[in-house]
């Protein structure tokens, strides 16, 4: 029980549809079944409904919210009310975040609005969600935030939106770090590689690629020899959010199977 008697508010705890736990709900289910109270978090009540449920039946505690990351009174509200429920607000995680679904492009085709349709989910979400739990880890002198970034923040990645978005939380995530560290509140980023979700494996079945072929496809890019799985996400989710790592803050974790220290 390695949050025992902890709260925790995950953002994009529901998933999408598809044959693989996503990263959002693997990390509410394993930071439940290590004893936290967990506010789970989305845009589609259903999904948010879907975790808690599986929390539940496993016999832990979760309460389900909607709110939708581009709009700060959405966040606002829903923050109150987690905190109404909860009691205390241990631990925020960010998780929400899209690319291809949200029109990004490569730089020559992009939109004004679809730029803005990433940014604003993948980057301000974080933004506004962080500004609305910071006065209550301030003064409760204690708190640990992660946010979920992406390798392709730091790797070559193609499309122009989702890339810029992503090393934005990681720059979020330090000045986070150090704008609270009198406040004993921790700020850390993870960086997922290619990963086995629902986001990641049926967003790119076509009628030209089967889903076995895209597995096999991202598989062969990992040098651990296979993607890695939403509850790599969420283990080191559970590893930054404990005690544990109570001296670890403003620092971004590759989870990505070798990917980032493979060189030409
Ligand atoms: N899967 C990968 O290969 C991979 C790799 C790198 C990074 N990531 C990151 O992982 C995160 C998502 O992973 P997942 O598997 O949990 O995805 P997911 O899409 O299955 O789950 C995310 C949840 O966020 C919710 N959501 C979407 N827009 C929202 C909004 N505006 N407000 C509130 N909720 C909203 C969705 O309804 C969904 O339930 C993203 O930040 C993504 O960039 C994934």
């Amino acid at each position: 029980m390695r949050l025992e008697n902890k709260t925790a508010i995950v953002v994009g705890g529901g998933q999408q549809p598809g044959d693989s736990i996503g990263n959002g709900k693997a990390t509410a289910v394993l930071f439940a079944r290590e004893g936290a109270s967990v506010a789970v978090v989305d845009k589609d009540g259903e999904r948010a409904q879907n975790t808690v449920d599986m929390i539940l039946d496993e016999g832990g505690k979760a309460f389900a919210f909607c709110a939708d990351v581009t709009s700060e009174i959405s966040l606002k509200t829903m923050v109150k009310d987690a905190h109404n429920v909860l009691g205390r607000v241990d631990i925020l995680h960010n998780n929400v975040g899209w690319s291809l679904a949200g029109g990004d492009s490569i730089i020559e085709n992009i939109t004004e609005e679809n730029f803005d349709n990433v940014i604003n989910v993948n980057l301000r979400g974080m933004v506004m969600t962080c500004k609305h739990v910071l006065p209550i880890m301030r003064k409760q002198k204690a708190g640990s935030i992660v946010s979920i970034s992406s390798m392709a923040a730091i790797e070559s990645y193609p499309y122009v939106a989702y890339k810029t978005s992503k090393s934005g939380v990681i720059a979020m995530t330090e000045q986070l770090a150090y704008m609270n560290f009198q406040y004993n509140i921790r700020a850390n980023v993870i960086l997922p590689g290619l990963m086995h979700t629902a986001m990641a494996i049926d967003t790119r079945v076509t009628a030209e690629k089967t889903r076995e072929q895209v597995i096999a496809e991202r598989d062969a890019k990992v040098p651990l020899g296979k993607m890695g799985t939403a509850w790599d996400v969420a283990y080191c989710a559970l590893f930054l959010a404990s005690e544990e790592a109570k001296f670890i803050t403003g620092v971004a974790i590759p989870i990505d199977g070798g990917a980032s220290v493979r060189r030409g």
